[in-house]
């Protein structure tokens, strides 16, 4: 479990808190995602939660292993394994399997265990078959799976994605949104920071950060239910969210889940 509890952050001393009175869990098995408007802390949390960055106050806990304490560090790494917004500044090598790879190179792993490793990481990202190929020669949605590719073959027991799907196109999205999935039921635990508000319907728990405070942590629901606060909290309402919000409203029984036009349609 990872486990922040009470923590502080700032970057500079003077400086205010980036983060400030942070607790909150993080089990395996479990989809997190992380919303807030910009500037409001989400990749801030990210790199306290595997390390990179210490707290200022309040401590980060990764099984029982403080993320203050330099012993740790190494192992703390491997357990929380990050995944960044640009797939193009995660490929380090210039064949897909020899990208995966290296993580555990670095390691100091048997060859056959990296084999093993390399293979399993890209049947898990949909990428067998493509062990040989160019990273640059694919779509943006394949290198962002080569990517968690990359971190998968570290065998982290959580993964810290900081806006994976951002410069995807849509069917890019749905496959790592998919891929996502598939880790949680694999029983990674997860923490996914998105601005697409959709993204949230596929989590187990909702944590909205408004100038590095929680404001809100529920389940997608009860997030939805928030519907008038979101504004507030800098989140834009999706368009067919509000409009689904407006019906309601109007006593028409559109469900709180209903995100897109399809749902929303087989709902009236
Ligand atoms: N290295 C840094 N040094 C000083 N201040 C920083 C640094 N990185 C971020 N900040 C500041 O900390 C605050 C939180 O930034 P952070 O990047 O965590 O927000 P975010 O929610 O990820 O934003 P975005 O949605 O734009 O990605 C912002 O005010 C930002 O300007
Ligand atoms: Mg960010």
């Amino acid at each position: 479990m990872i486990r922040v509890t009470e923590v502080d952050f700032r970057y500079s001393v003077p400086g205010r808190n980036v983060i400030s009175g942070l607790t909150l869990n993080i089990h395996r098995g479990e989809i997190l995602a992380v919303l807030g408007a910009n500037g409001s802390g989400k990749s801030t949390l990210a790199l306290l939660l595997n390390g990179i960055l210490r707290p200022t106050a309040g401590r980060v806990e990764i099984d029982g292993l403080l993320t203050t304490e330099a012993a740790n560090v190494s192992r703390i790494r491997s357990l929380v394994g990050m995944v960044l917004q640009s797939p193009d500044d995660q490929i380090v090598a210039t064949v897909v399997e020899e990208d995966v790879a290296f993580g555990p190179e670095n390691l100091g792993l048997e060859p056959d265990e990296i084999r093993v490793r390399v293979d399993a990481a890209l049947n898990a990202v949909g990428l067998t078959g493509l062990e040989r190929r160019e990273p640059h020669l694919l779509s943006g949605g394949q290198k962002q799976r080569l990517a968690i590719a990359g971190i998968l073959a570290l065998q982290p027991a959580f993964l810290v994605l900081d806006e994976p799907t951002s410069m995807l196109d849509p069917s890019g999205r749905r496959d790592v949104l998919g891929i996502v999935e598939e880790l949680r039921g694999q029983g990674h635990g997860i923490v996914h920071i998105t601005h697409h508000i959709e993204d949230i319907a596929t989590a187990d728990r909702v944590l909205v950060l408004a100038e590095g405070a929680a404001v809100f942590c529920g389940p997608p629901v009860e997030f939805l239910q928030q519907n008038r606060l979101l504004e507030s909290w800098g989140l834009a309402v999706p368009a067919v969210g509000s409009l689904a919000a407006r019906l309601r409203d109007r006593g028409v029984p559109v469900p709180v889940t209903a995100m897109t036009a399809e749902t929303i349609v087989s709902a009236l």
